[in-house]
């Protein structure tokens, strides 16, 4: 009898992973991610508590000690261990020191392109106790000022090849008493200090933590740029506890320690510096950098260093796929893709055409409270649902309205959850483990990404701004961004920003700028309806002239509709969702169309470009 009982319960244990597996296929991939979350939290509770804090400086030093010889960073043909990594970094920040008296808590603002300076100016300000403003090395004139102005910081470093750009705001910069650094041996331009050649006579001798000392979980870290939903590029605070979060995703998605990273997205954005660097730093395994992305290299590089990681955004993904096809399409030892906003068709055709190559999906904003991954590899899909997530925050799909461009609320006033399988807008509850740093100086912006009283009385939410989908199973799907912000080639560009620069042609009375989308391509291309003033004409050289110059390519609208009045809603809020919809085709809208030429301005629209583009003939 005895015998009996234990056979069964022997038995049922036997059977009941596969009566879970049944009843959930993902139950191994959901388990094992949950203990990497545990882990995870676990860790970040020891940061948290610890007197001393142990930053990803730290974690960094303690890889140098462990592995100084192993390589951290390869670019082009030059490659640097953790160990000169180190000591580079160390020449940089006792230049720097030897210029300005830096101490904790000040701001530097670094101002180049992908290339290891990049990589040991931000040890060095960390080393410092300082914290490093990520400019994008794309903005000039009044942007940039904006973004410097941003973040209160007293020094910027620039690359050599962006002095012509520094040298647009120097004369600001030299009234607000900025020091102005360049990685240059020499430079005659009064007011722009060249550096380079202190940096390589600096010694390189550790600096005193002592230097650091005050740093603590909820210090900046960094401030990184992102076009919200209205006006200029905002600084996202980066404090230390969301470093570390970040940095943690290679863990979550399985980097090994023997991998070896391919990083060419900017670093001036979250994911090239906090999942890519960050990530890697946290992992201790080689960096493969690169100043930019390009096709026709990507698997060149991947074979010559033999590349398992990459990163990826769903526009590269594209371009990788509509490259020709070669014998060696299969030929890397790439296993892991690691980003977002890959669109499914391009996702099944980039695993059929390079091979079997687990693709991570992940969503996040660079400033938010809440994020997603896609651990299973499901096609299509941003993330997926994890019981251990309801437990350890709250975040809802709520109702949104995209013509009043609000949530929708019901008889109390309060936000309404959507059911299963319907589209909603992501909201994030702001707490203690899961908090909301917002934007430097900034307080008006910041309290705009707050949702109050949404499900009860008090409570306090973050406002993602992106429209999701959760399916039976869990899987989380994007839908769309919502408001004055649209997503082209991997950036966002705020509406009101662009505005603002046609609203100084002289023939333009109004503007409203708006994302349209284009067939076989992610996220939306600018287009501008516009409003002439009285008896002038549309001048397409003058709106050349305003948007190519401040205006980083992706940013330019690429379609113009010239109309007699824009619409507004009763409250003068744009209408865009309408617009949005009825696109650019000559066909139906009847309004004037201008496109924008590559090199060569405003042209009007004819059906035979809209062709062009709607079949892949004209790539935008
Ligand atoms: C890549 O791996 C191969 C074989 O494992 C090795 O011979 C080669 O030296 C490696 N290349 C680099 C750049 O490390």
């Amino acid at each position: 009898m005895l015998l009996y009982i234990l056979y069964t319960v022997v038995a049922g244990l036997a059977v009941l992973p596969l009566v879970l597996y049944a009843r959930n296929p993902y139950f191994l991939k959901d388990l094992s991610y949950a203990i990497t979350a545990i882990q995870i939290g676990f860790r970040m509770g020891t940061f948290r508590k610890q007197s001393s804090f142990y930053s990803i400086l730290d974690r960094f030093l303690d890889q140098v000690v462990r592995q100084p010889h192993k390589k951290f960073i390869v670019f082009g043909e030059s490659s640097y261990t953790y160990g000169q990594a180190d000591k580079e970094s160390n020449k940089v920040a006792r230049a720097l020191l030897a210029h300005v008296p830096l101490k904790q808590g000040d701001t530097v603002a670094l101002f180049l392109g992908n290339e290891p300076h990049y990589v040991w100016l931000w040890l060095a300000l960390a080393k410092l106790g300082c914290t490093a403003s990520l400019l994008n090395c794309n903005i000039r004139s009044k942007s940039l000022l904006h973004c410097f102005s941003c973040c209160e910081a007293k020094v910027l470093v620039a690359g050599a090849e962006l002095q012509e750009a520094v040298e647009e705001v120097l004369p600001a910069l030299k009234q607000q008493g900025v020091r102005v650094f360049i990685l240059n041996d020499d430079c005659r331009v009064e007011g722009i200090e060249s550096i380079s050649g202190e940096i390589q006579q600096a010694s390189d001798q550790p600096l005193s933590p002592q230097l650091r000392a005050n740093i603590h979980i909820k210090s900046h870290a960094l401030y990184i740029y992102t076009s919200g939903t209205t006006g200029l590029p905002k600084a996202a605070v980066i404090n230390h506890e969301r470093l570390w979060m970040a940095s943690f995703l290679q863990l979550v998605v399985g980097v090994r320690s023997d991998d070896i990273i391919y990083v060419y997205l900017p670093l001036y954005h979250s994911a090239g510096f906090l999942m890519g660097l960050c990530g890697a730093i946290e992992r201790g395994i080689t960096v493969v950098l690169r100043g930019k992305f390009s096709a026709s290299n990507f698997w060149n590089d991947c074979r010559k260093y033999n590349v398992t990681v990459v990163q990826y955004i769903g526009e590269i993904m594209r371009y990788l796929c509509n490259a020709p096809k070669r014998e060696n399409d299969r030929d890397h030892k790439v296993r892991m893709a690691l980003g977002n906003g890959i669109r499914a068709d391009t996702w099944a055709d980039f695993l059929q055409r390079f091979g079997d190559i687990c693709i991570c999906e992940c969503y996040g904003a660079t400033e938010g409270n809440v994020g997603f991954v896609n651990y299973i590899g499901k096609i299509g899909a941003i993330g997926k649902e994890n019981f251990l997530h309801k437990m350890g925050y709250k975040y809802a799909l709520i109702r949104y309205d995209t013509e009043k461009e609000e949530p929708v609320k019901d008889s109390r006033g309060f936000c309404i959850e959507v059911p299963r399988g319907e589209t909603g807008l992501l909201v994030a509850r702001i707490g203690e483990r899961t908090p909301f740093s917002g934007y430097a100086r900034n307080s008006q912006l910041t309290e705009k990404k707050k949702l109050r009283d949404v499900f009860v009385k008090g409570d306090l939410y973050f406002n993602s701004g992106d429209l999701l989908k959760i399916d039976s199973e869990g899987f989380i799907f994007f839908q769309d961004r919502i408001g004055d912000t649209f997503r082209w080639k991997g950036e966002n560009v705020a509406t009101t920003e662009v505005a603002d620069h046609l609203l100084m042609v002289d023939c333009i009375e109004e503007a409203n700028v708006y994302g349209v989308k284009v067939p076989g391509h992610e996220g939306r291309i600018g287009m501008a309806a516009l409003k002439l003033k009285e008896s002038l004409d549309f001048d397409s050289k003058a709106t050349y002239r305003h948007v190519k110059n401040p205006l980083p390519s992706y940013a330019r609208p690429r379609f113009i509709r010239i109309q007699d009045a824009l619409v507004v809603t009763g409250t003068f809020k744009q209408l865009k969702v309408k617009l949005a919809e009825e696109g650019f085709n000559p066909a139906v809208i009847t309004d004037p169309l201008f496109y924008l030429e590559d090199n060569k301005g405003y042209v009007p629209m004819t059906q035979e470009i809209f062709s062009s583009i709607a079949e892949g003939r004209i790539r935008l």
